[in-house]
């Protein structure tokens, strides 16, 4: 889809839909009020007979019968007057992209919905739409005309371009292509994506970018120590990979580790999951397919920090060759792991990665894994669980968060749990002999291998999926976490 900019002249111009911002009062939003005098009848009990009650996103076409250059005319809630953010706008582009029913051309006064930062709201709105429009239809002979047809949306706005209108879009469009790009990868069947495969996608994905890609295959992993990549990996018929993107623009503002979860399946291993609980775990490689996502958009977003992406990634399956519970793994850092249950493989994944990362002394890791079932019966999908040892890191990604409009809590990491993770015969053993708070033990199991640096655990088992249609989200993979982390690295390169 096209995004552009139009002045008041683009309502006079011929297009299939005028989408206008309603507020919950039924008053309409700055820039409609000329499109709906031309329409000639008043809004309110037009609005009122429809049920129509302003909330955000709700959604109403009515046709103009000529009475404006549009065929139809749109009209989007905006909720309270006082509360419109960004979220709101990437909230009510959704619904245009999504009611825009056969319509190819919208114009669109939404983006003018806020006074003060037109640019941020020209990226909300372009974001929005852009991430509604997503559909992964590739295996489907024929989309049942669920996919929108919008193909140019032209954003009104109050001024007249100097340049920072354009780079909101620009802005926009970068973090929705990420954001879109990580669902691909996440959405992808595991019979099509293997560690390797996973590999070769993130070397794609800032090919022509200054990023630059190094992939250690299963030999390497194994003489070099990562025996917890080895270990979750040797059950499976596709070997694992380690995956190392680099991003250093010129007079870079410190350096941050991202490290994503890379598990193309997970069956749970020896210690294998009944078949419910195996139905999405295709998606158990969302926190890679997210760092990917971001490393895909650092260059074009003019981010001034530099950036060290690690995937790790690995199948988990069970075979006669796969780690058995009772396994001892040495982990890249040196300490030993008692592996008790071969279905908590995610933590072992990620402690070779995060001590790899942590042994060049970044300013910051953050990782992002969907690692623990714990954390979505703590705070449900859509929350993400944020643990850390840093107070100030913790606080950048929870406003990043907001910024982003992805929902995250954080949750404590109790040093009074870690003795619940001692083994008779290892350092560690990777599940705690507690049965509640596993999100937290696997937040802390982590904490063992990032030598004490500022570090931040996204818990993502939640809102990496959605259930259903969810706002600006399609059912399916969301991408989550690529935007938080982009808000927040655009903030920290400031
Ligand atoms: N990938 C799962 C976690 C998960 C569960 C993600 C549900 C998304 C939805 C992870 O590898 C796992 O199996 N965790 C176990 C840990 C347990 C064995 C300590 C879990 O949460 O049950
Ligand atoms: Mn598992
Ligand atoms: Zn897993």
């Amino acid at each position: 889809m096209e995004v552009g900019l139009g002045t008041a002249e683009a309502l006079r111009a011929p297009a299939d839909l005028l989408a206008v911002g309603v507020f919950a009062d039924l008053e309409p939003g700055p820039g409609a009020g000329e499109a709906l005098e031309a329409l000639g009848t008043p809004l309110r009990p037009l609005l009122e007979s429809r049920g129509f009650s302003g909330k955000t996103g709700e959604a109403v076409g009515l046709p103009t019968l000529g009475r404006l250059p549009a065929a139809t005319l749109l009209l989007i809630g905006l909720g309270d007057r006082s509360a419109v953010d960004a979220e709101t706008l990437r909230r009510a582009a959704g619904s245009l992209v999504r009611e825009a029913r056969g319509a190819r051309h919208a114009v669109t006064t939404l983006a003018q919905a806020v006074t003060g930062d037109q640019a941020g709201a020209v990226r909300a709105v372009t974001e929005g739409a852009l991430l509604a429009a997503y559909r992964f239809d590739k295996y489907k002979a024929s989309s049942n005309g669920r996919r929108p047809t919008l193909e140019r949306l032209v954003l009104v706005t109050g001024d007249e371009g100097d340049g920072a209108l354009e780079e909101a879009i620009g802005a926009g469009r970068a973090r929705a292509t990420a954001t879109n790009l990580a669902r691909d990868l996440s959405n992808e069947p595991a019979n099509n994506l293997h560690p390797a495969d996973l590999a070769a996608a993130a070397a794609r994905a800032v090919e022509g970018k200054p990023v630059r890609v190094s992939v250690k295959d299963e030999r390497e992993l194994a003489a070099e120590g990562f025996g917890g990549i080895v270990g979750v990996g040797q059950g499976a018929s596709n070997p694992p990979r380690l995956v190392e993107l680099r991003y250093e623009p010129e007079g870079a503002r410190g350096h941050v580790v991202l490290v994503g979860k890379g598990i193309t399946f997970d069956s749970g291993g020896l210690s294998l999951k009944p078949p419910d609980g195996m139905v999405t775990m295709k998606t158990d490689m969302s926190g890679a397919a997210a760092v990917v996502g971001v490393m895909s958009a650092l260059d074009e977003l003019g981010i001034r920090v530099a950036v060290t992406g690690y995937l790790a990634t690995a199948e988990n399956m069970p075979s006669g060759t796969a780690t058995r519970p009772g396994d001892v793994l040495t982990m890249k850092n040196g300490k030993t792991v008692e592996v008790l249950n071969t279905d908590a493989e995610g933590r072992l994944v990620m402690a070779d990665a995060l001590a790899l990362g942590a042994a060049s002394a970044p300013d910051a890791i953050v990782d992002v894994a969907t690692l623990t079932g714990a954390c979505v019966v703590a705070l449900g999908k859509r929350y993400t669980g944020v643990m850390s040892n840093h107070d100030e890191l913790a606080g950048e990604l929870l406003e990043a968060a907001a910024e982003a409009g992805e929902r995250a809590w954080r949750l404590p990491l109790p040093q009074e749990y870690r003795k619940d993770l001692d083994s008779e015969v290892a350092d560690l053993k990777n599940v705690s002999s507690e049965r509640y708070g596993g999100a937290l033990t696997a937040g802390l199991f982590l904490q063992e291998f990032v030598d004490g640096r500022p570090w931040a655990h996204l818990d993502i088992a939640g809102p990496a999926r959605a259930d259903s249609d969810d706002g600006y989200l399609a059912k399916g993979s969301t991408g989550t976490a690529v935007r938080t982390l982009l808000s927040w690295l655009g903030r920290r390169g400031l």
